[in-house]
C-alpha cells in the first residue's frame, strides 16, 4: 500500500482512557498484527493494514528525529515512550502515548517490535506540540530528509542537554507533579532559544 495521500481533515478521533491501541511488527517494522481499538481508531481494516510498513499512519506533524529516536532505542534492545500523532485513513488524525518495546527470540535476536498505546493527557500533548512544531520548523530549513533528521535531532539533543535530561527524564517529566510541568515549561522555552539561533 503507497502511503496515503498527506490530505488531513483537521479532525481529531479520540478513544477510550481504558483503551489500549496495540500493533506487533517484524524486525523491519512491517506490520504484523493490529488489534480492534487499532483498526477503528486509524479506520483500517485488518486486510488493508497487516504486512504494511508501520509509516502508513505516519502524519507530517511528527519530527523525523522522534523516530529516529524510537528506532534507534529498539533497535539498541531498549523500550521507549513516545508522544505519537498519526493520520488515520480519512486524513484525521489521533494522539497517542506510546510504549514501544523490542521482542526477543530464544536466542536474545531481536524479532520484532510491539507498540501499546494510551489515550495521552491534553495539557501535555498540548505542550509537545509547541516542541514538535519547533523540531519541523528546524526540518523545513533542510531540503534533504538526511539533513532533516539530523537538524532535528541536533535541537532536540542539545535542547535536553541544557536541561541536563534525558530523553526519558524528560517524558516522566511532563508526566510527573507541578515540579515536571514547571521543568517542560522551561524546556520549551528552551527549545525556542536554540531553534531560534539555529
Ligand atoms: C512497533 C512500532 C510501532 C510504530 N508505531 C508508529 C506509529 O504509530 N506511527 C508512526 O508514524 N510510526 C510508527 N512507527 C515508526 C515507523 O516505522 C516509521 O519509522 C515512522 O512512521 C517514520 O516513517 P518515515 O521514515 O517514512 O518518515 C512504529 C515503529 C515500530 C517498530
Amino acid at each position: 500500500m503507497a502511503r496515503p495521500s498527506e490530505f488531513l481533515t483537521g479532525v481529531e478521533r479520540t478513544f477510550g482512557e481504558d483503551e489500549i491501541i496495540v500493533s506487533k511488527t517484524d524486525a523491519r517494522g512491517i506490520i504484523t498484527y493490529a488489534n480492534e481499538v487499532f483498526l477503528r481508531v486509524a479506520q483500517y481494516t485488518e486486510a488493508e493494514i497487516i504486512g504494511q510498513p508501520h509509516n502508513c499512519i505516519r502524519h507530517p506533524a511528527m519530527p523525523r528525529c522522534v523516530f529516529k529516536l524510537l528506532w534507534d532505542t529498539v533497535q539498541a534492545g531498549k523500550e521507549i515512550f513516545a508522544y505519537v500523532v498519526n493520520r488515520a485513513k480519512s486524513g484525521d488524525h489521533y494522539w497517542v502515548f506510546a510504549h514501544v518495546t523490542p521482542t526477543f527470540g530464544p536466542h536474545g535476536e531481536i524479532t520484532g517490535y510491539h507498540s501499546n498505546r494510551r489515550y495521552p493527557d491534553r495539557d501535555i500533548v498540548t505542550k509537545i506540540e509547541g516542541i514538535y512544531q519547533l523540531l519541523l520548523d528546524e526540518e523545513k530549513k533542510y531540503p534533504q530528509c538526511k539533513e532533516q533528521m539530523a537538524a532535528s535531532t541536533a535541537v532536540l539533543m542539545n535542547l535536553l542537554k541544557s536541561q541536563g535530561m534525558s530523553y526519558m527524564e524528560f517524558i516522566f517529566s511532563l508526566c510527573s507533579d507541578s515540579d515536571g510541568k514547571h521543568a517542560d515549561e522551561a524546556l520549551l522555552k528552551q527549545s525556542e532559544a536554540l531553534c531560534a539561533n539555529a
